[in-house]
């Protein structure tokens, strides 16, 4: 169970969430993300999409893009997201995600998304030749979660400015278009520790899929050996593991393994270190790749099997984007009217 807070207002709980199809998917995105998604499942009604349009806010190759939002989608089955409860589909097939985004371009105001330290991150030096897209990215990524009404999102500690974004598009929406509880003010959710999934050659950067070196991370589709080899040449310090997780402060490597132990084998950090308490590194990194191949070859082998028959993922999101639409229409109906639409 995932601790959710309650929302105010008369919106049913509904949740959403999303990840962009850029590059094959890694653990930290799995215990991370995916993983809570699944879980989710059996607390509220759940929509999960492949945001192919934030994808373009940066250059994209338009076969690879369409190749990765398959195997994103892929990614999402594979792990547990059931298209047949849940509602999966890609943001550009639901023409309401840009619709309010373009509204929601004439709500927040250029002093919020100035502040927003993911764009000049990911613009850097380059401002002025980034995107007029990248820069409204949180506007469509708000769009995205209040055209369900969504009241619950889990999202990484990087979003959080973001979700803050949504909440107050969605105030200043209510406010200027005098309908009081109109979108609700969506809560981020939370979830535990363990889940901040850091590189494995350098424990104080989070695990990447732009980072340039392949043993920094596990990606889902790696094999067995591949998985192996990663855990049993991730970077440690000299010590054995201590005795306790006390002893794991300012040790950044030996705490993101024990993390991801305790992750994988869904477990407390405490509990997955009592068995190798004062051992030395390379019973417990055996243990680890054990437990590692286990639970992410089958991932891996199911994700094979699906994207050998595109056509059915297809299908798949051309009914989630069916289901996803009957949602939004009627939210859209309104959103048009509340701003003086005719039509
Ligand atoms: N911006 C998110 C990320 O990079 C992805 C995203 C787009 C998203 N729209 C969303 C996440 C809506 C949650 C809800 O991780």
């Amino acid at each position: 169970m995932i601790e959710t807070t309650e929302t105010s207002g008369a919106h049913s709980p509904l949740v959403f969430s999303g990840m962009q199809p850029t590059n094959t998917l890694h653990l930290g995105n799995y215990l991370g993300a995916l993983r809570n998604w699944i879980k989710l499942q059996d607390q509220m009604p759940c929509v999960y999409c492949v945001v192919d349009m934030h994808a373009i806010t940066v250059a994209q190759d338009p076969q690879a893009l369409a190749a990765s939002t398959r195997e994103v989608a892929a990614a999402y089955i594979a792990a547990g997201v059931d298209p047949k409860r849940s509602i999966l589909f890609n943001q550009s097939q639901v023409s309401a995600h840009a619709e309010l985004a373009w509204v929601f371009n004439c709500v927040a105001r250029m002093g919020w998304l100035n502040r927003m330290t993911q764009f000049k991150e990911k613009a850097g030096k380059n401002r002025e030749n980034s995107s007029v897209g990248l820069f409204v990215y949180p506007n469509l990524m708000a769009a995205d979660i209040l055209a369900y009404r969504a009241t619950h999102v889990p999202v990484g500690e990087d979003q959080k400015q973001h979700l803050e974004l949504a909440r107050d598009i969605a105030q200043k929406f209510n406010l200027d278009f005098g309908a009081p509880d109109f979108f609700p003010l969506p809560e981020p959710v939370i979830v535990g520790p363990g889940t901040r999934v850091m590189s494995l050659r350098d424990g104080t950067k989070k695990m990447s899929k732009s980072d340039e070196s392949d043993y920094s991370r596990i990606n889902l589709t790696d094999d067995a050996d591949a998985i192996s080899q990663k855990i049993r040449k991730a970077r440690t310090d000299p010590e054995p593991l201590p005795d306790s997780i006390e002893g794991l402060k300012g040790r950044a490597e030996a705490e993101n393994l024990v993390n991801i132990f305790a992750a994988l084998a869904d477990t407390t950090p405490e509990a997955a270190l009592a068995p190798f308490a004062g051992a030395q590194f390379s019973g417990f990194k055996n243990a680890l790749a054990d437990l590692a191949v286990a639970k992410l070859t089958p991932l891996a082998g199911e994700m094979r099997r699906l994207l050998n028959d595109p056509a059915e993922i297809d299908r798949i999101l051309k009914d989630g984007a069916d289901r996803a639409r009957a949602i939004t229409v009627p939210v859209m109906q309104e959103v048009r009217r509340l701003v003086g639409f005719v039509g």
